[in-house]
Protein backbone atom coordinates (compact mmCIF):
# COMPACT_ATOMS: atom_id res chain seq x y z
CA UNK A 1 0.00 0.00 0.00
CA UNK A 2 1.26 3.55 -0.70
CA UNK A 3 1.25 6.79 1.68
CA UNK A 4 -1.89 7.65 0.64
CA UNK A 5 -3.51 4.54 0.86
CA UNK A 6 -2.06 4.29 4.45
CA UNK A 7 -3.22 7.52 5.49
CA UNK A 8 -6.86 6.72 4.33
CA UNK A 9 -6.59 3.60 6.23
CA UNK A 10 -5.30 5.39 9.31
CA UNK A 11 -8.35 7.83 8.73
CA UNK A 12 -11.13 5.23 8.42
CA UNK A 13 -9.70 3.52 11.53
CA UNK A 14 -9.88 6.48 13.75
CA UNK A 15 -13.16 7.24 12.58
CA UNK A 16 -14.14 3.50 13.13
CA UNK A 17 -12.54 4.21 17.00
CA UNK A 18 -14.91 6.70 16.95
CA UNK A 19 -17.90 5.22 16.26
CA UNK A 20 -17.14 2.06 18.14
CA UNK A 21 -16.63 4.11 21.51
CA UNK A 22 -20.51 5.58 20.43
CA UNK A 23 -22.12 2.12 20.02
CA UNK A 24 -20.53 1.06 23.19
CA UNK A 25 -21.31 3.81 25.15
CA UNK A 26 -24.79 3.78 23.80
CA UNK A 27 -25.17 -0.34 24.36
CA UNK A 28 -23.94 0.17 27.88
CA UNK A 29 -26.25 2.95 28.80
CA UNK A 30 -29.34 0.90 27.52
CA UNK A 31 -27.64 -2.46 29.35
CA UNK A 32 -27.79 -0.39 32.53
CA UNK A 33 -31.01 1.14 32.27
CA UNK A 34 -33.26 -2.06 30.37
CA UNK A 35 -34.37 -3.76 34.34
CA UNK A 36 -35.77 0.17 35.15
CA UNK A 37 -37.53 0.28 32.14
CA UNK A 38 -38.71 -3.29 31.68
CA UNK A 39 -39.76 -3.20 35.92
CA UNK A 40 -41.67 -0.35 34.41
CA UNK A 41 -43.54 -2.09 31.97
CA UNK A 42 -44.26 -5.16 34.19
CA UNK A 43 -45.92 -2.39 36.90
CA UNK A 44 -48.19 -1.14 33.63
CA UNK A 45 -48.72 -4.43 31.98
CA UNK A 46 -49.83 -5.86 35.84
CA UNK A 47 -51.81 -2.77 36.82
CA UNK A 48 -53.95 -3.31 33.92
CA UNK A 49 -54.12 -6.82 33.31
CA UNK A 50 -52.54 -6.93 29.81
CA UNK A 51 -51.13 -10.01 28.20
CA UNK A 52 -48.17 -10.27 25.74
CA UNK A 53 -48.69 -10.31 21.93
CA UNK A 54 -45.40 -11.49 21.41
CA UNK A 55 -43.19 -14.39 22.95
CA UNK A 56 -40.60 -12.51 22.14
CA UNK A 57 -40.08 -9.02 22.92
CA UNK A 58 -37.06 -6.89 21.07
CA UNK A 59 -36.63 -3.87 22.88
CA UNK A 60 -33.93 -3.18 20.51
CA UNK A 61 -33.34 -5.70 17.62
CA UNK A 62 -29.50 -7.18 17.20
CA UNK A 63 -28.69 -9.36 14.47
CA UNK A 64 -26.38 -12.13 15.28
CA UNK A 65 -25.66 -13.21 11.75
CA UNK A 66 -22.47 -12.84 10.43
CA UNK A 67 -21.47 -9.61 9.48
CA UNK A 68 -19.66 -10.21 5.87
CA UNK A 69 -20.72 -13.70 4.13
CA UNK A 70 -18.09 -15.94 3.61
CA UNK A 71 -19.06 -16.05 -0.14
CA UNK A 72 -18.44 -12.55 0.26
CA UNK A 73 -14.77 -13.21 1.44
CA UNK A 74 -12.21 -13.14 -1.46
CA UNK A 75 -9.46 -15.89 -0.49
CA UNK A 76 -6.56 -12.85 0.17
CA UNK A 77 -9.13 -11.41 2.76
CA UNK A 78 -9.89 -14.92 4.34
CA UNK A 79 -6.04 -15.28 4.71
CA UNK A 80 -5.36 -11.69 6.38
CA UNK A 81 -8.32 -11.93 8.72
CA UNK A 82 -6.67 -15.20 9.82
CA UNK A 83 -3.30 -13.83 10.19
CA UNK A 84 -4.22 -10.83 11.93
CA UNK A 85 -6.70 -12.72 14.48
CA UNK A 86 -3.54 -15.13 14.93
CA UNK A 87 -1.38 -12.29 15.77
CA UNK A 88 -4.66 -11.03 18.40
CA UNK A 89 -4.44 -14.63 20.00
CA UNK A 90 -0.94 -14.48 20.54
CA UNK A 91 -1.38 -11.67 22.80
CA UNK A 92 -4.68 -11.48 24.42
CA UNK A 93 -5.32 -15.45 25.03
CA UNK A 94 -4.97 -16.41 28.95
CA UNK A 95 -3.67 -19.59 27.30
CA UNK A 96 -0.12 -17.32 25.75
CA UNK A 97 0.00 -14.68 27.93
CA UNK A 98 -0.74 -16.84 31.47
CA UNK A 99 -3.09 -14.35 32.53
CA UNK A 100 -6.77 -13.18 31.82
CA UNK A 101 -5.79 -9.75 31.37
CA UNK A 102 -6.84 -9.43 27.93
CA UNK A 103 -9.84 -12.00 27.92
CA UNK A 104 -12.21 -9.37 26.88
CA UNK A 105 -10.00 -8.22 23.55
CA UNK A 106 -9.49 -11.89 22.93
CA UNK A 107 -13.24 -12.44 22.87
CA UNK A 108 -14.42 -9.19 21.13
CA UNK A 109 -11.66 -10.52 18.61
CA UNK A 110 -12.83 -14.43 18.45
CA UNK A 111 -16.64 -13.08 17.81
CA UNK A 112 -15.15 -10.64 15.17
CA UNK A 113 -13.08 -13.27 13.58
CA UNK A 114 -16.45 -16.13 13.55
CA UNK A 115 -18.77 -12.99 11.81
CA UNK A 116 -16.07 -12.17 8.97
CA UNK A 117 -16.01 -8.35 10.84
CA UNK A 118 -12.32 -7.63 8.84
CA UNK A 119 -12.71 -3.86 10.25
CA UNK A 120 -13.32 -4.77 13.51
CA UNK A 121 -10.37 -7.37 13.82
CA UNK A 122 -8.21 -4.50 11.72
CA UNK A 123 -8.78 -2.18 14.57
CA UNK A 124 -7.93 -4.30 17.21
CA UNK A 125 -4.88 -5.20 15.62
CA UNK A 126 -4.40 -1.24 15.40
CA UNK A 127 -4.71 -0.69 18.90
CA UNK A 128 -2.79 -3.65 20.12
CA UNK A 129 0.13 -2.37 17.80
CA UNK A 130 -0.16 -5.68 15.50
CA UNK A 131 0.19 -5.48 11.95
CA UNK A 132 -3.10 -4.51 9.97
CA UNK A 133 -3.01 -6.14 6.91
CA UNK A 134 -5.07 -4.40 4.46
CA UNK A 135 -4.51 -4.79 0.70
CA UNK A 136 -6.39 -2.70 -1.60
CA UNK A 137 -9.24 -4.44 -2.50
CA UNK A 138 -9.93 -4.93 1.08
CA UNK A 139 -11.02 -1.11 1.27
CA UNK A 140 -14.21 -1.20 -0.36
CA UNK A 141 -15.14 -4.43 2.16
CA UNK A 142 -13.92 -2.01 5.03
CA UNK A 143 -16.21 0.83 4.05
CA UNK A 144 -18.79 -1.52 3.56
CA UNK A 145 -18.34 -2.71 7.41
CA UNK A 146 -18.32 1.45 8.43
CA UNK A 147 -21.30 1.72 7.10
CA UNK A 148 -23.19 -1.26 8.31
CA UNK A 149 -21.82 0.20 11.82
CA UNK A 150 -23.05 3.03 11.45
CA UNK A 151 -26.87 1.74 10.65
CA UNK A 152 -26.50 -0.46 13.70
CA UNK A 153 -25.85 2.54 15.59
CA UNK A 154 -29.16 4.34 13.90
CA UNK A 155 -31.62 1.14 14.11
CA UNK A 156 -30.26 1.71 18.02
CA UNK A 157 -31.30 5.22 18.33
CA UNK A 158 -34.42 4.33 17.16
CA UNK A 159 -35.26 1.38 19.57
CA UNK A 160 -37.92 2.06 22.67
CA UNK A 161 -35.29 1.82 25.14
CA UNK A 162 -33.29 4.49 23.49
CA UNK A 163 -36.22 6.68 23.07
CA UNK A 164 -37.45 6.03 26.63
CA UNK A 165 -33.73 7.02 28.04
CA UNK A 166 -33.62 10.24 26.07
CA UNK A 167 -36.95 11.24 26.75
CA UNK A 168 -36.99 15.21 28.18
CA UNK A 169 -39.48 14.35 30.70
CA UNK A 170 -41.09 11.96 33.26
CA UNK A 171 -44.42 12.77 31.32
CA UNK A 172 -42.97 11.47 27.89
CA UNK A 173 -41.25 8.86 29.53
CA UNK A 174 -44.60 7.44 31.15
CA UNK A 175 -46.03 7.78 27.28
CA UNK A 176 -43.50 6.02 25.61
CA UNK A 177 -44.03 2.78 28.07
CA UNK A 178 -48.04 3.11 27.68
CA UNK A 179 -47.27 3.12 23.68
CA UNK A 180 -44.80 0.58 24.02
CA UNK A 181 -47.27 -1.54 26.53
CA UNK A 182 -50.39 -1.31 24.16
CA UNK A 183 -47.96 -2.50 21.24
CA UNK A 184 -47.05 -5.50 22.45
CA UNK A 185 -49.50 -6.68 25.02
CA UNK A 186 -53.24 -6.99 24.91
CA UNK A 187 -56.16 -6.77 27.11
CA UNK A 188 -58.12 -8.24 24.22
CA UNK A 189 -58.82 -4.65 23.30
CA UNK A 190 -56.29 -6.02 20.17
CA UNK A 191 -60.43 -7.56 19.21
CA UNK A 192 -61.88 -3.87 19.86
CA UNK A 193 -59.20 -2.11 17.72
CA UNK A 194 -60.06 -4.45 14.91
CA UNK A 195 -63.90 -4.41 15.52
CA UNK A 196 -63.62 -0.22 15.24
CA UNK A 197 -61.25 -0.02 12.24
CA UNK A 198 -63.84 -2.26 10.04
CA UNK A 199 -66.51 0.84 11.30
CA UNK A 200 -64.40 3.18 10.51
CA UNK A 201 -64.00 1.71 6.66
CA UNK A 202 -67.13 1.01 6.43
CA UNK A 203 -67.90 4.77 5.88
CA UNK A 204 -68.64 5.90 2.36
CA UNK A 205 -66.27 9.08 1.48
CA UNK A 206 -69.85 9.25 -0.99
CA UNK A 207 -72.63 9.58 1.94
CA UNK A 208 -74.08 13.04 1.46
CA UNK A 209 -72.63 15.56 4.11
CA UNK A 210 -69.12 14.41 3.11
CA UNK A 211 -68.91 14.98 -0.57
CA UNK A 212 -66.41 18.03 -0.78
CA UNK A 213 -68.27 21.25 -1.46
CA UNK A 214 -64.57 23.68 -1.01
CA UNK A 215 -62.99 25.45 -3.35
CA UNK A 216 -59.67 24.06 -4.56
CA UNK A 217 -57.43 26.34 -6.98
CA UNK A 218 -57.07 23.65 -8.57
CA UNK A 219 -59.86 21.38 -9.65
CA UNK A 220 -58.40 18.10 -9.44
CA UNK A 221 -56.55 18.45 -6.56
CA UNK A 222 -59.85 17.41 -4.85
CA UNK A 223 -60.33 14.56 -6.48
CA UNK A 224 -61.02 11.50 -3.96
CA UNK A 225 -59.53 7.45 -3.28
CA UNK A 226 -58.29 6.04 -0.10
CA UNK A 227 -55.65 4.01 1.02
CA UNK A 228 -57.21 0.68 1.98
CA UNK A 229 -57.19 -0.49 5.07
CA UNK A 230 -54.97 -3.59 4.32
CA UNK A 231 -52.44 -0.91 2.62
CA UNK A 232 -51.95 1.15 5.60
CA UNK A 233 -51.16 -1.68 7.77
CA UNK A 234 -48.56 -2.65 5.20
CA UNK A 235 -46.86 0.58 4.86
CA UNK A 236 -46.76 0.73 8.61
CA UNK A 237 -45.31 -3.05 8.71
CA UNK A 238 -42.99 -1.71 5.66
CA UNK A 239 -41.63 1.19 7.59
CA UNK A 240 -41.78 -0.04 10.88
CA UNK A 241 -38.67 1.25 12.14
CA UNK A 242 -40.23 4.26 11.96
CA UNK A 243 -43.43 3.84 14.17
CA UNK A 244 -42.80 3.61 17.72
CA UNK A 245 -43.99 5.64 20.62
CA UNK A 246 -41.94 9.27 19.60
CA UNK A 247 -43.29 8.83 15.48
CA UNK A 248 -45.23 11.80 14.80
CA UNK A 249 -47.17 10.70 11.45
CA UNK A 250 -48.65 13.32 8.96
CA UNK A 251 -51.10 12.63 6.28
CA UNK A 252 -50.96 15.61 3.48
CA UNK A 253 -54.27 15.61 2.11
CA UNK A 254 -55.97 13.24 4.93
CA UNK A 255 -59.73 12.90 3.21
CA UNK A 256 -62.02 11.48 5.97
CA UNK A 257 -58.90 10.52 8.22
CA UNK A 258 -59.04 6.89 8.12
CA UNK A 259 -55.28 6.31 7.62
CA UNK A 260 -54.79 8.87 10.52
CA UNK A 261 -56.90 7.34 12.96
CA UNK A 262 -55.82 3.58 11.83
CA UNK A 263 -51.95 4.71 13.20
CA UNK A 264 -52.87 6.99 15.87
CA UNK A 265 -54.88 3.86 17.31
CA UNK A 266 -53.45 0.66 16.12
CA UNK A 267 -49.26 2.37 16.57
CA UNK A 268 -49.72 4.38 19.63
CA UNK A 269 -47.31 6.85 17.61
CA UNK A 270 -46.72 10.40 19.50
CA UNK A 271 -49.23 12.15 17.27
CA UNK A 272 -51.07 11.32 13.90
CA UNK A 273 -51.88 14.29 12.20
CA UNK A 274 -54.01 14.77 9.26
CA UNK A 275 -54.27 17.35 7.17
CA UNK A 276 -57.33 18.49 4.69
CA UNK A 277 -58.56 21.25 2.94
CA UNK A 278 -62.34 20.42 1.98
CA UNK A 279 -64.48 21.65 5.31
CA UNK A 280 -66.72 18.61 4.35
CA UNK A 281 -64.25 15.67 4.75
CA UNK A 282 -62.41 17.18 7.63
CA UNK A 283 -66.39 17.14 9.13
CA UNK A 284 -65.92 13.33 8.75
CA UNK A 285 -62.57 12.92 10.12
CA UNK A 286 -63.80 14.84 13.29
CA UNK A 287 -66.93 12.42 13.23
CA UNK A 288 -64.91 9.26 13.41
CA UNK A 289 -62.36 10.56 16.21
CA UNK A 290 -65.34 11.48 18.60
CA UNK A 291 -67.33 8.59 17.49
CA UNK A 292 -65.03 6.13 17.89
CA UNK A 293 -63.09 6.69 20.93
CA UNK A 294 -59.86 7.82 18.63
CA UNK A 295 -57.11 8.58 21.17
CA UNK A 296 -56.01 12.19 21.60
CA UNK A 297 -52.41 11.78 19.92
CA UNK A 298 -54.91 12.02 16.56
CA UNK A 299 -55.43 15.40 15.51
CA UNK A 300 -57.07 17.16 12.20
CA UNK A 301 -55.95 20.17 10.72
CA UNK A 302 -58.60 21.83 8.55
CA UNK A 303 -56.15 23.89 5.87
CA UNK A 304 -54.11 23.68 2.89
CA UNK A 305 -50.98 21.34 3.45
CA UNK A 306 -48.83 24.34 1.84
CA UNK A 307 -49.94 26.58 5.32
CA UNK A 308 -49.11 23.60 7.80
CA UNK A 309 -45.56 24.08 10.21
CA UNK A 310 -44.47 20.12 9.48
CA UNK A 311 -41.14 20.64 11.68
CA UNK A 312 -41.89 18.44 14.16
CA UNK A 313 -42.88 15.17 11.56
CA UNK A 314 -40.76 12.17 11.19
CA UNK A 315 -42.90 10.10 8.70
CA UNK A 316 -45.01 11.92 6.08
CA UNK A 317 -47.50 10.55 3.76
CA UNK A 318 -49.54 12.07 0.68
CA UNK A 319 -51.02 10.71 -1.93
CA UNK A 320 -49.99 12.82 -4.72
CA UNK A 321 -51.50 10.72 -7.16
CA UNK A 322 -53.25 13.61 -8.48
CA UNK A 323 -50.87 16.91 -7.75
CA UNK A 324 -48.35 18.31 -9.97
CA UNK A 325 -44.69 17.65 -9.45
CA UNK A 326 -44.14 21.28 -8.37
CA UNK A 327 -46.65 20.76 -5.55
CA UNK A 328 -44.78 17.80 -4.08
CA UNK A 329 -41.62 18.93 -4.40
CA UNK A 330 -42.92 21.63 -2.17
CA UNK A 331 -44.14 19.34 0.43
CA UNK A 332 -40.90 17.50 0.32
CA UNK A 333 -38.81 20.87 0.44
CA UNK A 334 -40.85 21.46 4.10
CA UNK A 335 -40.48 18.31 5.79
CA UNK A 336 -37.19 18.19 8.41
CA UNK A 337 -34.20 16.61 7.75
CA UNK A 338 -34.38 12.76 8.76
CA UNK A 339 -38.40 12.72 7.99
CA UNK A 340 -39.47 9.60 5.83
CA UNK A 341 -41.33 10.92 2.93
CA UNK A 342 -44.18 8.57 1.38
CA UNK A 343 -46.02 9.21 -1.79
CA UNK A 344 -47.83 7.23 -4.44
CA UNK A 345 -46.77 8.98 -7.57
CA UNK A 346 -42.96 9.49 -8.71
CA UNK A 347 -41.98 12.58 -9.53
CA UNK A 348 -38.93 13.22 -12.22
CA UNK A 349 -37.41 15.89 -9.97
CA UNK A 350 -37.08 13.82 -7.01
CA UNK A 351 -34.50 11.55 -8.56
CA UNK A 352 -33.72 9.97 -4.91
CA UNK A 353 -37.38 8.73 -4.86
CA UNK A 354 -37.60 4.24 -3.94
CA UNK A 355 -40.49 2.76 -5.99
CA UNK A 356 -41.67 0.01 -4.01
CA UNK A 357 -44.43 -1.67 -5.54
CA UNK A 358 -46.66 -4.42 -4.01
CA UNK A 359 -50.16 -5.36 -4.19
CA UNK A 360 -50.83 -5.02 -0.56
CA UNK A 361 -50.08 -1.10 -0.84
CA UNK A 362 -53.30 -1.07 -2.98
CA UNK A 363 -55.69 1.92 -3.01
CA UNK A 364 -59.48 1.86 -3.21
CA UNK A 365 -58.56 3.35 -6.66
CA UNK A 366 -55.60 0.46 -7.61
CA UNK A 367 -52.64 2.07 -6.97
CA UNK A 368 -50.21 -0.77 -5.44
CA UNK A 369 -46.96 1.73 -5.68
CA UNK A 370 -45.47 3.75 -2.78
CA UNK A 371 -42.40 5.92 -3.44
CA UNK A 372 -40.48 6.91 -0.53
CA UNK A 373 -37.09 8.82 0.95
CA UNK A 374 -35.69 9.97 3.78
CA UNK A 375 -35.12 13.91 3.47
CA UNK A 376 -31.03 14.33 3.71
C1 LIG B 1 -56.41 10.98 -2.71
S1 LIG B 1 -57.11 11.76 -1.32
C2 LIG B 1 -56.14 10.94 -0.08
C3 LIG B 1 -56.88 10.43 1.11
C4 LIG B 1 -56.03 9.86 2.20
N1 LIG B 1 -54.72 10.47 2.28
C5 LIG B 1 -55.84 8.36 2.07
O1 LIG B 1 -54.79 7.93 1.59
O2 LIG B 1 -56.74 7.63 2.44
C6 LIG B 1 -56.35 13.35 -1.40
C7 LIG B 1 -56.93 14.38 -0.45
O3 LIG B 1 -56.09 15.53 -0.45
C8 LIG B 1 -56.89 16.68 -0.25
N2 LIG B 1 -56.13 17.87 -0.71
C9 LIG B 1 -55.84 18.28 -1.96
N3 LIG B 1 -55.12 19.40 -1.95
C10 LIG B 1 -54.94 19.75 -0.65
C11 LIG B 1 -54.28 20.81 0.01
N4 LIG B 1 -53.66 21.77 -0.66
N5 LIG B 1 -54.28 20.82 1.34
C12 LIG B 1 -54.92 19.85 2.07
N6 LIG B 1 -55.58 18.83 1.50
C13 LIG B 1 -55.59 18.76 0.15
C14 LIG B 1 -58.13 16.37 -1.08
O4 LIG B 1 -59.24 17.10 -0.65
C15 LIG B 1 -58.29 14.86 -0.86
O5 LIG B 1 -59.20 14.64 0.20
Amino acid sequence: MDRIKNLKLKKILSEYSFILNDSEYKSELIDLNRPEFLSTVSKVVEESGLKSKNDDIDLEKKSLEKKVKDSELSKSSKSSLKKMFRNIVKVTHPDKTGNEDFLDIYTMAKEAYDSNDFLLICSISNNLNLEVIVEDHDLDLILKLMNDKKKEIETLEKSWMWVWLNASSEEEKNTIVNSYCNLNFSDNSQNDIEDTLNKIYSISPHQKEYINATEFDNRSDAVYGESTRESVDAIVEFFKDHFNGSTVFYDLGCGLGKMVAHIGLKYSPKKSIGVELSAERIKAANFIKSEYSIPDNVDYINDSFLNVDLSDATVVYCDNTMYDDSLTLKLYNSIPIGCLFICRRKILKLKELTSKSDSSFITTYNKKNINYIIKK
